[in-house]
């Protein structure tokens, strides 16, 4: 990979050690992919953020990683393990909490903002199409690659976090126009009522298609909601990093409809729900917020729940900023008196609730996929209404 007479000064440890890491890192990454050179990022996304999933040996590494290093470029964090102000409603003991909190300021002291969410774009990480970064939540990198026209490869978070240090990330995979080109045509059948369809979609289109980039036609309208929810399920069930969807996505236009071509069906939206439902009737706990609800989701569910009482646990996940805007609209307090509660910096899939909790119910498609696998939760999909009213309830009818 060609080095600029610069980078191979940082590569020499003339800009210090915390420089020379990150680079070694990039030129590392950049060997393996075949890449040319580098490119300037404008921002980054880190994840690798849990404690619960890092553990003391990840807490380690950034430990000796952060001396002396500091980032060069916007840079905002994947949500954490527990709500520090409320590790005690959330089940998590003292320990969790403090090395958590540990995590957070390392990555503070690089100068990261302690966004701690997936939704980067909905508090200020928002970047304009074209523009090269480097995010690694896999839900917030579709929706990137496809919603905004940015172009990120799916980075880990140890890579994301080398690219902010050095405001650079290696030119290959999806900062490449000709790997963004869609490999098969996907026609919808069938009208997209709820959000959760969208969510469904993406299990349905993986499920048909694979591992090739889907290009999306029938799909009429679309909110920010619905297709952060969709790049959540395709990133999850197809590894996707992007999609193109005929009229809404920034590129569809820059490519020719695929030959090669499958349908979606009523009856494939129906399977989908099928299969994300497992069975039980008693529910422990409803989850919306994956990925973290925007402000119009909480006025939504403000509206579902005023003067109501819920019989089970209600989570609703969102990032700090977005959760502080809730609050000076009144939707906080209404959605909190049900009994309900909006947690941040956090979500349900990197949380320690292992055994806490056994049944959930979600809006969510990924969420289905991680609460099952991470914690071991049976879990049903449904749409926002359907969710609600089973916290209301209690159980699933
Ligand atoms: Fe976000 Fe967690 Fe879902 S990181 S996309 S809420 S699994």
């Amino acid at each position: 990979m060609y080095l600029t007479p610069e980078e191979d000064k940082i590569l020499a440890g003339e800009y210090g050690e915390g420089m020379r890491k990150a680079m070694e890192i990039l030129v590392a990454i950049g060997k393996i992919y075949d890449a040319e050179r580098l490119i300037p990022i404008s921002s980054a996304q880190i994840s690798g953020v849990s404690y619960h999933n890092i553990g003391d040996a990840g807490l380690e590494f950034l430990r000796d990683f952060s001396r002396g290093a500091k980032v060069k470029v916007k840079a905002t964090l994947n949500p954490g393990g527990v709500d520090l102000g409320r590790w005690r409603e959330m089940k998590i003991d003292k320990e969790f909490m403090e090395k958590q909190g540990e995590i957070i300021k390392i990555f503070t002291s690089m100068g990261i903002e302690p966004t701690l969410t997936c939704t980067p774009y909905l508090v200020g990480n928002l970047p304009s199409k074209g523009e090269h970064i480097a995010w690694s939540e896999s839900s917030a990198v579709a929706y990137a690659n496809s919603v905004l026209g940015a172009y990120t490869n799916r980075e880990s978070g140890i890579s994301a976090l080398a690219a902010a240090i050095v405001g650079k990330t290696p030119m290959y995979g999806m900062h490449l126009k000709e790997n963004r080109r869609p490999g098969i045509r996907v026609v919808l059948k069938t009208e997209l009522r709820y959000r959760s369809d969208y969510s469904v979609l993406g299990y349905a289109i993986a499920k048909k298609t694979g591992h090739s980039i889907p290009y999306i036609e029938g799909v009429d309208k679309a909110d920010l909601e619905s297709l952060k929810l969709f790049a959540a399920s395709i990133a999850t069930y197809a590894g996707a990093a992007i999609f193109h969807i005929k009229g809404l996505t920034a590129e569809w236009m820059d490519f020719e409809a695929p030959k090669d071509y499958i349908e979606i069906t009523k009856r494939d939206i129906e399977e989908g729900y099928g299969f994300l439902r497992d069975e039980f009737r008693e529910v422990d706990m409803v989850w919306i917020g994956c990925p973290h609800t925007s402000l119009k989701e909480l006025e939504e569910i403000t509206r579902l729940l005023k003067d109501k009482k819920v019989a089970t646990e209600l989570w609703i996940t969102t990032s700090r900023q977005v959760r502080e805007k809730a609050e000076r609209l009144g939707y906080i307090e209404v959605i909190e008196k049900s009994g309900a509660k909006v947690i941040i910096d956090t979500c349900v899939a990197v949380a320690p609730l292992l055994g806490k909790f056994q049944t959930l119910v979600t809006n969510s498609a990924k969420a289905f996929y991680y609460s099952r696998g991470v914690n071991r939760f049976k879990v049903k999909v449904a749409n926002l209404e359907k969710c609600i009213d089973t916290a209301l309830r209690g159980v699933w009818v």
